[in-house]
């Protein structure tokens, strides 16, 4: 039977939330109803699952989920809430029930009475637990609320930490701080069956990770981006710009297999100046073996490699699942690739044996393009390319976003970096094997991000100091008039 659920979310990343939730349920190939519009500005969904399982397995990949509750009321006003709950312990239709001519989205829904009979028997130990949201209760008031349900049968003694059931009471304030208001616009009840990933986010924590670099990925995001390739247990996961492999303990936390390759050999040989402020030396612990050591995935760890990514080194049919990268965007380290300025230039014999490779600039457009058709030849078709897009806001259109006929784009989500700048992370799916006949579009990307990173940060260190002037002067002659009128 298909049971329906309150999806509850952290409110973070709500630009992640479909995309994540999408992901998810493709790869788990779990089907979805969706009772009510999905919305990110309120922090719930009202969902039908085919059953808890399903509820439990999405559960168990999400990160901006915090919870499934299973939902027994919803209502627009508490008074209605506890109505309908006591409704139900009269309904044994075995059915969920709603007033006649009134619709899925009525707010007098009655559940079947065994779902909360059923919750909390005399040897089970339960708690009730309040949450709300854009408005703060204290202890005492939350207690208040929970006594409200005292007519509800849960027979067995109350215990708060890890009791057998827990039951959610949930208000919804709406979404605006500054206008809050008296009476919640939405409120439920029901019993939780799964928690998401919140605390994977802690344990894999940069703060606690033993070698990290200037750039490795925040560990919820990488967790998102995990999710939004469709990672799957013995999945081969490519990052061709890997640098601390920070994307290597996500994929490898879903099981898959990781490689990657980065120009920098002192970033792959954990050599590079500490990142942690106060650290003087790299200690002998830090490298990217050790990071998936330390979460237990060693064995999923393949290898690194020293590579310019302007220069493959894989061989044909080589195939990957997945590629999950975050490139240079040229701000907190350099875009290059090897190469040489000048024109028509051979390297003679004699200084061919220990010749270092002199670098070149490696341009934004040039790495999103090289990258969208090395995915549209290494990846497995359906496999997915999850990758960072830098740009300036004011100057975003979607139809400017790199684009390949092998590659179709399936999500779009934004993380404001400030007022002016932000990052995309961008997901495609590869649809066809790739093809010499269709044409490619290297024109993708064509915005050089680092150049209009330092002018726009120009002009708002510009526009800060003008403003603060603007500020003095203000001051001076409020001080000015003050001083006048209190003569
Ligand atoms: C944004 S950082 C990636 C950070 C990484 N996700 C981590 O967890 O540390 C981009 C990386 O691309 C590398 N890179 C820059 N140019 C490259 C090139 N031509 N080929 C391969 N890697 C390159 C840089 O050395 C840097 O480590």
């Amino acid at each position: 039977m298909w049971r329906r659920y309150l999806v509850w979310f952290a409110h973070e990343h709500l630009d992640f939330r479909h995309a994540e939730m999408d992901s998810i349920l493709s790869v788990l190939g779990i089907p979805i109803k969706y009772i009510e519009p999905r919305s990110i500005k309120k922090p719930y969904w009202i969902v039908e699952l085919p059953s808890e399982d399903c509820a439990k397995k999405i559960a168990s990949r999400s990160v901006l989920v915090k919870n499934f509750i299973e939902l027994w009321s919803r209502a627009k006003t508490t008074t209605q809430l506890h109505e309908n709950l006591k409704q139900s312990l009269k309904n044994d239709t075995g059915s969920w029930g709603i007033p006649h001519g009134e619709t899925e989205l009525s707010d007098r829904h009655i559940c079947p009475k065994e779902l909360i009979e059923n919750s909390c028997p005399k040897n089970k130990s339960f708690k009730v637990v309040v949450e709300t949201f854009c408005k703060h209760f204290t202890m005492a008031e939350k207690v208040k609320k929970i006594e409200g349900f005292s007519y509800l049968p849960l027979e067995g003694p109350v215990i708060l930490k890890n009791p057998d059931v827990i039951l959610l009471y949930a208000e919804f304030y709406g979404d605006d701080p500054n206008n809050v208001p008296e009476q919640p616009y939405d409120v439920f009840f029901g019993k939780l069956v799964a928690e998401g990933q919140r605390d994977l986010i802690q344990q894999h924590s940069l703060k606690k990770r033993r070698f990290i670099g200037n750039t490795s990925m925040d560990a919820q995001l990488a967790l998102i981006m995990a999710n939004q390739a469709r990672v799957k247990s013995g999945d081969i996961v490519l990052d061709p710009f890997v640098g601390s492999g920070s994307l290597f303990v996500a994929a490898a936390h879903f099981g898959a297999y990781v490689w990657g390759s980065d120009i920098d050999f002192m970033m792959l040989h954990a050599r590079t100046r500490p990142t942690r402020v106060g650290q003087k030396v790299r200690t002998d612990e830090e490298s990217i073996r050790s990071n998936m050591r330390q979460y237990g995935s060693e064995s999923k760890y393949l290898d690194v490699m020293v590579s310019d990514f302007s220069l493959p080194l894989w061989r044909d049919g080589m195939k990957f699942d997945a590629i999950i990268t975050d490139p240079p965007y040229g701000v907190r380290e350099p875009t290059e690739k090897i190469g040489i300025q000048r024109d028509n230039y051979t390297l003679s014999e004699e200084h061919l044996s220990n010749h270092i490779p002199s670098k070149v600039e490696y341009h934004i457009q040039h790495i999103y393009s090289d990258l969208l058709n090395f995915a549209a030849k290494y990846l497995e078709v359906d496999g997915r390319l999850v990758c960072w897009y830098p740009l300036v806001r004011e100057e975003y259109h979607e139809d400017q976003l790199p684009n390949h006929p092998c590659l179709t784009l399936v999500a779009n989500s934004e993380q404001v970096l400030s007022k002016l700048t932000s990052r995309r992370l961008l997901t495609y799916q590869k649809v066809h094997d790739n093809d010499s006949s269709l044409p490619i579009d290297t024109s993708a990307g064509t915005h050089n991000f680092r150049e209009k990173y330092f002018s726009v940060g120009e002009v708002t260190r510009r526009e800060r100091k003008e403003r603060k002037a603007e500020e003095l002067a203000a001051n001076a002659v409020y001080r000015i008039t003050y001083a006048e009128t209190s003569l």
